[in-house]
């Protein structure tokens, strides 16, 4: 089964039928974990709010091992993660979307392992390439679908570096600076550690990115989260669409 895992901007997925919820147990904190599951032509997909329900986690505090063990013990074994992101690369103007190939963290102090105990021998997974390749490219046929059907012709950018930042907090311009000298082409808080956690459970993994503003220092002025809250307004509907797209044509029903 597919499932998504909704951030800032994503809470509801429009055209969708209700199909129920479950509060999942994990041996990862004492409230269970809830996941939505959603239906579209037969076809089912577990749904989590990774800020919880009323989106009050913040970005260091979401608990990614139960979210990740949750959908796991489900049957999850594709998860696109839904990201808001800020813009280092100039051709990815607020509204564009990407499907990044790389990630660079730079998070600290967050849960990144479910190998933490001591094991008979360690275990290193290989994270040469972080998303799923068959995945990101289904991401980016549906998004192309979606174009077409919309006329919206968004810039659906393939690849690039998402640079997983700690929050909550925006960065300084010179972060940003740094972070562009080590190639990165958006900013996220939320990527890592869900992706590796994934990988660790072996269920496949990628990212649909959604620009909502100009990194810091990238243009003049500051961030606001008016700006931020339109572009997120004006994207929302062509992000479940993309989501209603993949389900049809990759969806295993
Ligand atoms: N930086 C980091 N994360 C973000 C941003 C940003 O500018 N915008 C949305 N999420």
């Amino acid at each position: 089964m597919l499932g998504v895992i909704g951030g800032t901007g994503l809470s509801q997925i429009k055209g969708f039928e209700p199909a129920g919820y479950n509060h999942v147990a994990t041996p990862f904190c004492e409230t269970k974990i809830e996941v939505e599951l959603l239906q579209h032509r037969g076809c089912k997909i577990a749904f989590l709010r990774r800020h919880g329900g009323k989106h009050t986690i913040p970005p260091h505090k979401v608990n990614y091992q139960a979210n990740i063990w949750a959908l796991h013990k489900l049957g999850v074994d594709k998860i696109v993660g839904v990201n808001a992101v800020g813009s280092i690369n100039e051709k990815l103007v607020p509204g564009c979307l990407a499907v990044p190939d790389q990630i660079i963290d730079y998070t600290h102090g967050r849960a990144a392992t479910y190998f933490e105990e001591t094991l008979k021998t360690v275990v290193h997974i290989d994270f040469t390439r972080p998303f799923a390749e068959t995945l990101r490219l289904a991401l980016l046929d549906s998004a192309n679908i979606t174009n077409v059907k919309s006329s919206d012709n968004r810039l659906v950018m393939n690849g690039g570096v998402y640079g997983c930042t700690q929050g909550p907090r925006l960065e300084t311009a010179a972060e940003v600076n740094k972070y562009k000298r080590d190639g990165c082409d958006l900013l996220g808080m939320t990527a890592m550690p869900e992706a590796v956690l994934a990988r660790e459970l072996q269920i496949d993994y990628a990212l649909l990115a959604l620009s909502v503003n100009w990194a810091a220092g990238q243009f003049e002025g500051e961030i606001s989260m008016d700006d931020i809250s339109k572009v997120v307004g004006n994207s929302k509907d062509f992000v479940t669409d993309l989501l209603r797209a993949l389900v049809e044509k990759y969806g295993e029903c």
